[in-house]
């Protein structure tokens, strides 16, 4: 039985640990984008609960954000295009679909919930204010900053 639970949590460990395709100093770099280029406009994180309550039964009226915040985000992302069955693929296709919309914002594209994204009018374009690689590494940043353990101190045991 002992061995049963020690083989669980091990699992639970290796599963939300950061896997191969995880890049610290590309994720560091990234973080400097979203803090010097998005966080005037989207919050790094926030309690998932509270981010709902918020949206979903206040109306956006107790936190007033200006945007989806970034693990919000980043949790979409990744269940809205391709499959984490190949993440190495998936940060290509992530990436493809985070250039274009920094480029040409449409809300028809997105990948938020739509209770979420109707409080806010479309994003501003960022044409001539991002290199294709701030691009890049940006969200390369997003895609892993929700969902596994040891990457950052946002870590949300719970899915939505
Ligand atoms: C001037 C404010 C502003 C800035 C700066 C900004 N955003 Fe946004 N962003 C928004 C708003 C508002 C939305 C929600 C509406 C939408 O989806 O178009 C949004 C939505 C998004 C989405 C989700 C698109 C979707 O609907 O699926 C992504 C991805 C995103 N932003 C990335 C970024 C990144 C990366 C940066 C920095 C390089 C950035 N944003 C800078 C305001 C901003």
């Amino acid at each position: 039985m002992k061995l049963i639970i020690a083989a669980c949590v091990l699992m639970s460990f290796v599963f939300a640990s950061p896997p191969e395709e995880f890049d610290k100093e590309k994720y560091l770099i990234g973080e400097k984008v979203f803090d010097n280029k998005c966080s005037s406009c989207h919050v790094k994180s926030m309690d998932i609960q509270v981010l709902m309550s918020n949206f979903i039964e206040h109306d956006n009226k107790v936190l007033n954000l200006l945007a989806p915040t970034g693990n919000e985000i980043s949790f979409r992302l990744k269940s809205q295009i391709g499959s984490k069955d190949d993440i190495e693929f998936q940060i290509d296709e992530v990436t493809d679909f985070v250039k274009d919309y920094l480029i040409n914002p449409d809300k028809a594209k997105t990948v938020c919930l739509e209770g979420v994204v109707k409080h806010f009018d479309t994003m501003p374009s960022m044409k001539g204010q991002v290199t294709e690689e701030e691009m890049e590494d940006v969200t390369f940043f997003l895609y892993f900053l929700e969902g596994w353990n040891g990457i950052n101190e946002y870590y949300e045991k719970d899915e939505f």
